[in-house]
């Protein structure tokens, strides 16, 4: 309590003799003048001070920077040169940082402390990819609230998520970080993790600010490899792009974090036209940018800039207001600006908007509204967040087949092998980008599955994944060679009534930095799954992975396959309780998985060609592969349940010329034995158009969960939002023409209508 009073006292003594900002801070125009007061008061430097963040001196998430630098970082607090740190966590660590801010700085003013809480800090929700699969908004909404509010109480206020970016390469490792391939699903997902995080009051010590990133285009890096070049045209970037940033904007995301990538020649951070004429002009938005790590300085190495200085002066005037971890603001900016070659309004207006921010959050008010020890010790691993956790865990899995309902499990007399590395791992369960968490959290699927202890299991591992050391910034070690555990996991299988093989990724296969050119099982899996099969082909292979994986063999011969991709800290709970069917499965793709690699990157809302069908039987000049379907293994929107659905009775009403609506109903019936839930999905497809739309869209879904031999209608309502598209300026335009309507349960389905508008 003292200090925070001292803290007070600084804040309103030594920074703001005449008008200190009063403690009211709930309405926008009282922000706003205090704002203006406050900076009436600051030095350029002071100025400058506020755009620079720092990387504290727990984990670092990029390249360590150089000793001579880092070395000042408590000094720079303390002379008023840093507006904000990150990776700075814990109670203890955050309020010891924050003193040096508040009492010996001149102006007292807070810092806000980011950090990377992308899919909870310490009690871990699935990843983001495995979220989307869910379809569920209102639990990937809770799955935010839980996220902030354990991060809150460990001193976090701001986190950089959602990640928003589209992305078709199951190539690329940070799809396990996003929503996937759709436009209108990641749009959705984005608004409800920005509402998730921030809550209804910014101010409330349990929300956080969140980030939109990474802005823009990230998620097309060519080839999927990471940190590449993106090269695509003003139609993609409009249509696929940009609409999640535009929803998290409705959201009132209070941040946005530029790409590291080179974007039609131009690097995101340097890039005037996203930053100044797109997001801060076009869409108006009102918080505050921050660059990625050193993505400023990394316009040097792009070759898009001198030096430096040029570095500063080119981000600053594109847009980018924070510096995250590049040195050059707060080394270049003050002699740019007394040169003349930078205008003090541009400062100006990026101080403006991250004061704005600190004001919302409160910490004015309080600069160590966060930094209760009490709080702290009662909320992390709270019991209550496991709950919210397994619940979006079992939501988050997708049963992709089921031949002779080998699933669910028979629950009692069954003698079941459990075999791989993985399945027995409690640490690859929770993923990448989970660096507030502890090893060793998550509970494991033979775990989860022995607690229906009415079946035997052995457990034998067969082969590693990975050896050796794993850790977040390295490299890791496949297991490429020995089999040597091969001849004990057979063994155990071939007396079983049911193997389930846990196979997949290691939790940090994929995230920052994990390209992948060969999106198969790694190391010697495939071959441990063909061996088990020899003996054994009652198998359920549940797969755990942070991407799609191309698995043609596993699809041709294995019975039964979950994808459970790394679920978090309940992970084997959910898995067993949807092996054993207390949950019945209900998740849905959000990427399309391909036959192979060849196919990447591939996604259901293509452009049809000018040749897209096989004119007659072995001609060739049609848009194919000669080795490959065109079509994905497993479609965008796919996923089985242990009832099925029935949908039928498409009508279509067109009353777009009187009301601007065009509503789509079907009739869906449960045709199976037990309750389950249908995610039915609304797809559209314009005809034709002066710049040509995807073969299909996704704009409506609804989930339905009805008892067995239940019927329900379906209605869904079509407006200009859907039905329009951006052209090539960037207008949002609405054209008269045919179009067709399909509803299923995934984006292949066959039920169709049509209208015209
Ligand atoms: C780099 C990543 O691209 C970004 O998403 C993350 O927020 C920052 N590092 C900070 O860790």
């Amino acid at each position: 309590m003292k200090s925070i009073l001292l803290g007070l006292v600084g804040v309103l003594l030594m920074g703001c003799q005449q008008n200190p900002p009063s403690n009211n801070t709930t309405n926008e125009s009282n922000i706003d003048q205090k704002v203006e007061e406050l900076l009436s008061k600051m030095t350029l430097e002071e100025k400058i001070g506020q755009m620079n963040q720092y990387s504290g001196f727990m984990d670092f998430t990029g390249p360590q920077p150089d000793k001579g630098r880092a070395a000042n970082k408590l000094e720079h607090i303390k002379n008023g040169l840093v507006g904000s740190m990150l990776n700075v966590h814990g109670v203890e660590n955050v309020r010891a940082v924050q003193k040096i801010a508040v009492e010996e700085s001149r102006l007292g003013i807070p810092l806000i402390f980011g950090f990377d809480v992308i899919h909870g800090y310490k009690t871990i929700s699935p990843i983001p990819l495995a979220e989307a699969a869910s379809w569920d908004l209102e639990a990937m909404k809770r799955s935010a609230e839980i996220a902030a509010e354990e991060a809150s109480a460990a001193g976090i206020n701001w986190t950089f998520a959602p990640m928003v970016d589209i992305s078709r390469d199951a190539r690329w490792g940070r799809v396990m970080e996003g929503a996937g391939e759709d436009p209108y699903l990641g749009s959705q997902i984005a608004k409800a993790r920005v509402n998730g995080f921030q809550g209804d009051d910014l101010s409330a010590t349990h929300t956080v600010a969140a980030t939109a990133k990474h802005f823009a285009a990230y998620g097309f890096a060519e080839a999927g490899r990471e940190y590449n070049t993106v090269d695509i045209g003003t139609s993609t970037l409009y249509n696929v792009v940009f609409p999640p940033f535009r929803a998290s904007i409705e959201a009132d995301v209070k941040t946005f974090m530029s790409a590291f990538n080179v974007l039609n020649g131009i690097p995101a951070t340097g890039d005037e036209f996203l930053l100044r004429d797109i997001l801060k002009d076009k869409w108006d938005f009102n918080g505050f940018v921050v660059t990625d790590w050193d993505s400023a300085g990394e316009m040097v190495a792009h070759g898009f800039v001198k030096d430096g200085r040029a570095a500063a002066k080119q981000a600053v005037i594109a847009g980018s207001d924070m510096d995250m971890e590049s040195y050059h603001y707060i080394e270049e900016l003050k002699a740019l600006v007394e040169d003349g070659e930078v205008e003090e309004k541009l400062i100006d207006d990026s101080v403006r908007r991250i004061l704005k921010v600190k004001f919302e959050l409160g910490l004015f008010e309080d600069p160590y509204k966060y930094c209760s020890e009490e709080r702290e010790k009662e909320t992390l691993y709270n019991a209550k967040f496991r709950e919210g956790v397994r619940d979006m865990a079992k939501k988050s899995i997708v049963l992709l087949k089921n031949k002779n309902e080998l699933l669910p499990l028979k629950s009692s007399g069954q003698r079941i092998a459990v075999i791989g590395a993985l399945a027995n791992d409690k640490t690859s369960p929770l993923g990448s980008w989970r660096i507030g968490a502890d090893e060793e959290t998550a509970v494991t699927v033979l775990e989860g599955l022995e607690k229906y202890d009415q079946n035997t299991y052995s457990y034998s591992k067969g082969a590693d994944v990975v050896t050796g050391e794993t850790s977040f910034t390295q490299e890791l070690n496949i297991n490429t060679t020995d089999k040597s555990g091969f001849a004990e996991a057979v063994s155990t299988a071939k007396s079983a009534h049911v193997v389930i093989m846990v196979l997949g990724e290691h939790g940090l296969q994929s995230g920052e930095g994990r390209s992948r050119t060969r999106i198969d099982l790694p190391g010697v899996q495939q071959e441990l799954l063909e061996e088990v099969y020899k003996v054994n082909k009652n198998i359920v292979l549940v797969l755990q992975n942070g991407r799609p994986l191309a698995l043609p063999w596993a699809d041709e011969h294995i019975p039964a396959i979950v994808e459970a991709w790394q679920l978090g800290t309940e992970s084997g709970n959910a898995i067993a309780e949807v092996l054993y069917g207390d949950y019945n499965p209900s998740g849905k793709l959000p990427m399309s998985f391909p036959r192979h690699v060849g196919q990447v990157p591939i996604y259901y809302n293509q452009k049809s060609t000018g040749r897209p069908f096989l004119p007659s039987p072995g001609e060739v000049f049609w848009s194919h592969y000669t080795d490959e379907k065109n079509s994905p293994l497993y479609p965008f929107g796919y996923g089985l349940s242990y009832t099925t659905f029935d949908l039928k009775d498409l009508t279509v009403e067109n009353t777009y010329a009187d009301d601007g609506t065009v509503t789509v109903s079907v009739s869906l019936t449960n045709t199976g034995k037990r309750k389950g839930k249908s995610t039915v999905q609304l797809y559209i497809r314009d005809e034709y158009a002066s710049v040509t739309r995807p073969v299909r869209e996704l704009k409506s879904f609804e989930q339905a969960e009805l008892e067995a031999g239940e019927s329900r209608k379906i209605t869904f309502q079509l407006t200009d939002k859907d039905l329009g598209f951006y052209d090539n300026n960037g207008e949002f335009i609405v054209e008269e023409g045919s179009f067709q309507v399909f509803v299923g349960e995934d984006s292949q389905a066959q039920l169709s209508g049509e209208f015209q508008l």
